[in-house]
């Protein structure tokens, strides 16, 4: 599928599921959301103190497969990018933690999502946020001026994840951190699901394999990469993803065993980027 026609599926599911939210439901990402407890992959990632004084909107709206905020270490004054920021949970969960001085930044390219959350914003009363649209393939901040880049279950939707990590490494500070919670696979998997639309869009098959993560942010320039499961789906949760997508849950189930997982990956971008430009090359993020 073209990079264009999986911008255009993702921009549809979540512009829906912000729809559905500000109905008064719960957003659904494959299956279920926070609220309503059915989904695996967005089930009790945040504890009740953290969701406290924030509106229900933005809980209801949280499609995420981690918590990023709670694992980055965010300090006060620090500036945070939240790419693909959704109904705003995890941009107004940073801006507390970044208070004072400090200011949280959500990028998405939804535009109910980002509706949805400014409307949050109001409601939770915070000042020290600002949400952007555009893409995290095309980041709308100068180089160099964010501390952390977060991020919830967004990078395995790209379809050119080589330059969401370029453009992470090129925004971030020197010595900043990218603290990203992701779906990752550990190992080969079947290629039905790799080319399930139903999967890809519910957060699951444009997932990288986690030795492909590691190369990636290398390539892109960052250092001490770490990748560290924070859950690992068993088949029996996966099975009604499965069958939704028309897959035989007892064929493929055995084959994902074990292989899908929610990660934190965090790296870091040097404190001085030492390069050395080949004539001619646009690539590497220190030629540009
Ligand atoms: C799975 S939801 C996660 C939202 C949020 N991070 C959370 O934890 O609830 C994916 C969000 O990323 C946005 N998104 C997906 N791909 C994107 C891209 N290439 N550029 C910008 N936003 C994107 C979608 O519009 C959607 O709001």
């Amino acid at each position: 599928m073209s990079e264009k026609n999986v911008e255009k599926a993702v921009r549809e599911k979540y512009g829906a599921a912000a729809r559905q939210v500000a109905e008064g439901k719960t957003a659904c990402c494959g299956g279920g959301g926070e609220l309503s407890g059915c989904d695996p992959i967005t089930r009790n990632l945040y504890d009740r103190e953290e969701k406290n004084g924030l509106p229900r909107e933005a809980v209801a709206a949280s499609l995420g497969c981690g918590n990023p905020t709670a694992l980055a270490q965010l300090q006060p004054g620090e500036i945070v990018l939240d790419l693909g920021s959704g109904g705003g949970m995890d941009v107004l969960l940073s801006a507390r933690r970044v208070a004072p001085g400090g200011k949280a930044y959500g990028l998405d390219m939804t535009d109910e999502m980002l509706a949805l959350a400014r409307d949050n914003q109001k409601k939770a009363g915070v000042e020290n946020v600002e949400f952007l649209k555009g893409t995290i393939e095309n980041i709308p901040l100068p180089d160099s001026s964010v501390d952390v880049i977060i991020s919830n279950c967004v990078i395995n939707l790209s379809g050119d994840k080589d330059r969401v990590m370029r453009e992470a490494f090129r925004v971030l500070k020197p010595g900043g951190r990218f603290a990203v919670s992701d779906v990752v696979i550990r190992g080969e998997v079947p290629a039905e699901v790799r080319r399930s639309m139903e999967l890809w869009v519910g957060c699951i098959a444009g997932a990288l394999e986690e030795s492909e993560y590691r190369e990636k942010l290398s390539i892109a320039g960052f250092e001490a990469v770490d990748v560290e499961p924070t859950r690992i789906y068993q088949v029996e949760e996966a099975r009604g993803f499965l069958s939704a997508a028309g897959l035989d849950a007892e064929v493929v189930g055995p084959q994902i065993k074990g292989k899908f997982m929610s990660a934190f990956i965090c790296a870091r971008k040097p404190t001085t980027v030492a390069c050395e430009c080949p004539p001619g090359c646009v690539d590497l993020p220190c030629c540009n």
